[in-house]
This record gives C-alpha cells, sequence and structure tokens, in this order.
C-alpha cells in the first residue's frame, strides 16, 4: 500500500508559514482565486494531469528512466504563467516516485540559513519544490550551487582569519524549481536545473475537459456547452477554470430550482464576473483602456501604466499582459506597451 509521504516540511509550523507567505507574496489575482479550492480539485497523478501533453510525456520518460536506475530524478525547472500547472506537476512526480516532497519557496528563504533544514531532512530521491524560485535572494542562490552540483553545502564558521569552511555531504535529492519569470533567474541556477520545461496556455477543449472532470469532484452538474463556454474564458488557464466553475455553481444553487449550471445560468453568471467572451477581465480592459486614454495607445512603459492604474508592476507583467500578449491586443516593444488595431477593436466592440 502506498504510504502519503507528501509533507509540508521539516516542521510542520514552520512550513504552513511557508506556503503562506508563499500565497501572499504573490500578486494579487482576482478575488475569486481560492488556494484551498486549487488543493481540493489538483489532480495528484500524472494520468489526470489533462493537456501539455509533450511536458507530461518527457516527465513520464525522465520517471521510468529514474525508477529503472533507482537514482534521484534530475533537477527540473518549471516555468509558465501562473496558474497552469507546475505546482501540480511537481508534486505529481513526488506521488509517482512515491518519494516525499518538500515545499518552500524563494521568498520563504531570506538566507541560508532558512535552507538548510530542508536540505538536512531531505530524505534520498525525495524532491524539494522550490515555488517561485526567481526570487532566491542572492546569497542563497549561491549557497544551493554545490547543492544542485554534489550534493554538498559550504558553512562558513567565524570571520576573517580564523574564518573556516565546513563542507557537509547531503543525501542526493532532487530540486523541482518553478517559477513564473524564467528570464529573472540566472544564468548559473538555470543552468543547474538538468530540465527544463515551460507550460503553455491550454487549449478549449482540454480546459472543457478540465472542468467537466472538476464538476463531477464538486459534485455540481454541468452540461458540455457549459463546460465549454466556461473553458473559453477561462484565458487558457486552469486555475481560472476552476475559479469560475466554483462561481457558476455558486450562482446556479441560487439561481436555479435543481443547481443545474446550464448554458444560460453560465452566461449569467460570467457577465455578472464581468468577464467577456474571450475571457478578459475588468482588469485587463482597465489596462487596455490606460493605454490608449492615457498614453495615446503607447508606447508606454510598464512602471507608468502600474502607476496610472494604481497596480503593482508585477500583477501586470505576470498575470495580465501575458494573455494580452496571446490574443494580439498589445505589443511589447523597447520603447514601451503598445495596443494594437484588434486590441482597440475589442475595446469599442
Ligand atoms: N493539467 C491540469 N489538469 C487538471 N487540472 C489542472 C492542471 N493544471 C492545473 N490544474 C488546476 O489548476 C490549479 C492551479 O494549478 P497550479 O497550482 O499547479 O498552478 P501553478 O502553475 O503552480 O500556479 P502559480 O504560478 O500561481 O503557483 C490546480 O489546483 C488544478 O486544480
Ligand atoms: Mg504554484
Amino acid at each position: 500500500m502506498a504510504r502519503e509521504k507528501i509533507f509540508t516540511g521539516p516542521a510542520d509550523g514552520a512550513v504552513a508559514s511557508t506556503v503562506r507567505s508563499s500565497a501572499a507574496g504573490a500578486p494579487a489575482a482576482n478575488a475569486f482565486d481560492d488556494r484551498a479550492l486549487d488543493e481540493e480539485l489538483r489532480p495528484s497523478r500524472l494520468a489526470d494531469v489533462v493537456g501539455q501533453r509533450k511536458v507530461v510525456e518527457r516527465l513520464e520518460i525522465m520517471l521510468a528512466a529514474t525508477r529503472m536506475r533507482t537514482e534521484p530524478l534530475s533537477h527540473i525547472l518549471l516555468d509558465g504563467p501562473p496558474g497552469l500547472g507546475k505546482t501540480t506537476l511537481a508534486l505529481a512526480l513526488a506521488k509517482e516516485l512515491d518519494v516525499e516532497c518538500q515545499i518552500t519557496s524563494g521568498p520563504a528563504l531570506a538566507a541560508p540559513k532558512d535552507l538548510l533544514p530542508y536540505l538536512t531532512n531531505a530524505s534520498g530521491n525525495s524532491i524539494l519544490f522550490i515555488d517561485e524560485i526567481h526570487r532566491l535572494p542572492a546569497a542563497v542562490e549561491e549557497f544551493i550551487y554545490p547543492v544542485m552540483e554534489d550534493f554538498r553545502v559550504d558553512i562558513v564558521l567565524g570571520e576573517g582569519l580564523n574564518a573556516r569552511t565546513i563542507n557537509m555531504k547531503l543525501k542526493p535529492f532532487t530540486i523541482v524549481g518553478a517559477t513564473t519569470r524564467s528570464g529573472m533567474l540566472t544564468a548559473p541556477l538555470r543552468d543547474r536545473f538538468t530540465f527544463r520545461e515551460h507550460l503553455e496556455f491550454y487549449e478549449e477543449a482540454d480546459l472543457a475537459e478540465i472542468v467537466r472532470r472538476n464538476a463531477i469532484k464538486l459534485r455540481t452538474k454541468i452540461d458540455d456547452s457549459s463546460a465549454l463556454e466556461i473553458a473559453r474564458r477561462s484565458r487558457g488557464t486552469p486555475r481560472k477554470s476552476n475559479n469560475l466553475l466554483r462561481w457558476a455553481r455558486d450562482f446556479a444553487t441560487v439561481k436555479q430550482k435543481e443547481g443545474l449550471i446550464t448554458n444560460e445560468i453560465a452566461r449569467q453568471a460570467l457577465a455578472m464576473l464581468e468577464i467577456d467572451v474571450l475571457g478578459l477581465e475588468e482588469q485587463d480592459r482597465k489596462y487596455l483602456r490606460t493605454i490608449v486614454n492615457v498614453f495615446g495607445g503607447g508606447p508606454a512603459g510598464l512602471a507608468a501604466i502600474a502607476h496610472t492604474m494604481n497596480c503593482p508592476p508585477d500583477t501586470l507583467e505576470d498575470e495580465v499582459e501575458p494573455f494580452l500578449l496571446r490574443c494580439g491586443f498589445i505589443q511589447r516593444t523597447p520603447r514601451g506597451r503598445i495596443v494594437t488595431a484588434s486590441g482597440l477593436n475589442h475595446l469599442s466592440g
């Protein structure tokens, strides 16, 4: 019988705060983001992961080879916009290998000493998942290099002439890093990951499948056309699909006698959230309107747009721009952001 080995870290209290601080450090998403819901709906096995076929196939090969050689999995870096399944994949890898998985995140590791308990607690072949790894401070990053290459930590004791370095050998284990900004990773850190996987936005059909499966998990009924309607407006992101599904379920519970998510109910629910046919939210439209009305359509610098919108630049860069770029509604040029003709069209349409 497979033992549940996923645990959250060396000291439960300490790591609970680690996980919390990572959530708090993330840019504020829309009000319907609910990380507890993530846990409930997250597929736990690789076989249940919908979409991302190429990534999953490559991970399966890595897993098979690892199992045959009984070695630790090579270090893996997962990158891609928020809500596409980086955490899901990292946890699924641990589950597939039936090994422990410790979880921490870049902002929670302020100094090398914060990382040390995770390293000494890592059992052989286990996984250490570092979320938001682009936010590791430089000192921790340098500390991690020998860990990743030789499973060794170098600890400096004392100062000046009396300083001594102690080398400590660690059990071989795997670091899985996740980042929404692979560009912010330094080259030495990036290169120490043997495998790098980039997650792409999901196809509508895959999202509709996720909605249908999760409707069953949430014990609610949804017809195929409504699942597709939710998928279409989820901006290629499963987390958005989950959030919209949960909202549609609440809406149906209140507005429909049997609590069914019919097409009409789904449309009304989505309209109430002000999510348009392409999945743009009020924040996305406000971003486009700001560039058009305040900056004459652009080019406008990210910082200037962020100031005008009174919104952190990180949120715009991670959560708003990737989707607008994908829709072809904006261009990112060296001189700043520009709203394209189709972006203008969508705004006026
Ligand atoms: N391939 C998938 N199949 C089914 N559900 C998925 C898939 N990917 C993600 N999800 C759902 O979307 C939710 C968000 O995914 P996850 O937390 O893994 O994203 P993430 O990339 O780690 O995001 P962040 O960058 O914000 O940490 C999961 O809880 C899960 O329910
Ligand atoms: Mg995550």
